[in-house]
C-alpha cells in the first residue's frame, strides 16, 4: 500500500517525494484518446467503468502516487439547472446574470443527479485495491461562478466582475448557493470513498488580493468549514495566488497547491507549516530530457527536504505533451528524492 501521498499531505516524513500531475487523465495519453474516440467528453464522465478506467491509465502509466477521480468541475453544475456543452471548452447556453436567474438554480441531490460520480468513486476504490489512494476533487465556488455567469471561458472576465461590482447581492446571492451545492456535492464524494479533495480556483487570481478577501475568501471558508474531513486532507489550488498566500491560506485546508509563478522555498516560508503541492512549469514537460531532470531537481531544492510537499505541475498537463516526458518526470521525482 503507497501512502506517500496521504502522509505528505498530512506533513509526515517519506521515503520519497510523491508525485501526480493535475489533469493527468487526459488527451497526451494515447489510451486516453482510445475510449475518448468512441464518446464525447461529457458521455465519458457519465459511463463510471470508463471514467474509471482513465482515471487508472496514468496510475499504470507514469507511476504517480495518487489517482485523481475522471470528472470536470462543472459536472454538478449541470443539475443546478445550466446545460453544459463542451466544444472542447465548457459552454452554458443560459448563464446566470439576474437575481431570477439565481433563484431559479436548484441544489441538486447529489445521489439521484450525479449518481456516476459517486459510481466511478466507488469502482475506482475497488480497483486501486489501496495500491495509490483516490483524489475528490471540485472546483472553488468563485471558479464555478466565473463560468456559469461568463457561459464560457473568458480573457478578462469581465462579466462576473461587473456582477462583483454592480450587482454585489447577485453576486452574494449566487456565491452563497454554489457553496451550498459545492459542500454537498464533496461530501458526498467522500462518503462514496475519496481520501483527498481537492479544491481546483483556476481564476481566483484574476482578483486583486483585496478582491480575493472579500469576494472569495468567505466562500471558499465557509466550504473546506463544512467538509466532513477528519480523515481526508483538504488541497486549495488557487492560480496565480502568490503575492496572496497569507490571505489564502486563512480558508483552510492541509496542503496549498502552487503555480510555478512563486519560487517555492519562499512560499513555504510564507505558509509555515502547511504542506504544499507544485510547482513546475507544466511547459517544461516540452524540453529535452535533461533539462526536465534539472528541473525537477531545482523544485526539490528549494523544497530543501522539508516533509510536506506533494510534487506535482504548477497547473493542468498540456495535451500535446509527450507521454515518455511525462514518465521521465515522474522517475526523476522519485529517484533524486530518495532518502
Ligand atoms: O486531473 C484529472 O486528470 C481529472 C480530470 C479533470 C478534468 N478537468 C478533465 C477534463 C479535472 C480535475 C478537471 C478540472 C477542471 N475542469 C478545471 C480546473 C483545473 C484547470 O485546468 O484549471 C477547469 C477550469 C475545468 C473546466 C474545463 N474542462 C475546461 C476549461 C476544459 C477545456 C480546456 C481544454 O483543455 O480543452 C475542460 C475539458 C476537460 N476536462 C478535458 C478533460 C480531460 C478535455 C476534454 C476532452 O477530452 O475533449
Amino acid at each position: 500500500m503507497n501512502t506517500r501521498f496521504l502522509d505528505a499531505c498530512w506533513g509526515k516524513p517519506v521515503d520519497r517525494t510523491p508525485v501526480w500531475l493535475m489533469r493527468q487523465a487526459g488527451r497526451y495519453l494515447p489510451d486516453y484518446m482510445r475510449v475518448r474516440s468512441k464518446c464525447s467528453f461529457l458521455e465519458l464522465c457519465k459511463t463510471p467503468e470508463l471514467a474509471a478506467e482513465v482515471s487508472i491509465q496514468p496510475v499504470d502509466i507514469l507511476g504517480v502516487d495518487a489517482a485523481i477521480l475522471f470528472s470536470d468541475i462543472l459536472t454538478p453544475v449541470e443539475p443546478m439547472g445550466l446545460k453544459l456543452d463542451f466544444v472542447p471548452g465548457p459552454v452554458f447556453e443560459t448563464p446566470v446574470r439576474t437575481m431570477a436567474d439565481v433563484e431559479r438554480l436548484r441544489i441538486p441531490q447529489m445521489e439521484q443527479d450525479v449518481p456516476y460520480v459517486l459510481e466511478t468513486i466507488k469502482i475506482l476504490r475497488k480497483e486501486l485495491a489501496g495500491k495509490v489512494p483516490l483524489i475528490g476533487f471540485g472546483g472553488a465556488p468563485f471558479t464555478l461562478a466565473c463560468y456559469m455567469v461568463e457561459g464560457k471561458g473568458s480573457k478578462d472576465f469581465a462579466l462576473i466582475k461587473k456582477m462583483m461590482y454592480t450587482a454585489p447581492e447577485v453576486y452574494a446571492a449566487l456565491m452563497e448557493k454554489i457553496t451550498t451545492m459545492d459542500m454537498e456535492y464533496l461530501n458526498a464524494q467522500i462518503k462514496a470513498g475519496a481520501q483527498a479533495i481537492q479544491i481546483f480556483d483556476t481564476w481566483g487570481g484574476i482578483l486583486s488580493p483585496s478582491d480575493y478577501q472579500k469576494y472569495v475568501l468567505p466562500y471558499t471558508t465557509r466550504l473546506i468549514n463544512g467538509l466532513n474531513r477528519q480523515n481526508i486532507p483538504i488541497i486549495h489550488f488557487v492560480k496565480g495566488s502568490g503575492t496572496m498566500l497569507d490571505i489564502v491560506k486563512q480558508a483552510g485546508g492541509e496542503v496549498m497547491g502552487l503555480d510555478w509563478h512563486i519560487n517555492l522555498g519562499k512560499a513555504r516560508d510564507i505558509l509555515g507549516n502547511m504542506a504544499v503541492q507544485g510547482n513546475l512549469d507544466p511547459t517544461v514537460l516540452y524540453a529535452p530530457k535533461a533539462v526536465i531532470e534539472k528541473e525537477v531537481k531545482r523544485v526539490l531544492d528549494e523544497n530543501a527536504g522539508r516533509p510536506g510537499h506533494i510534487f506535482n505541475l504548477g497547473h493542468g498537463i498540456l495535451p500535446t505533451v509527450p507521454p515518455e516526458n511525462a514518465i521521465h518526470m515522474v522517475e526523476c521525482v522519485h529517484r533524486l528524492s530518495q532518502k
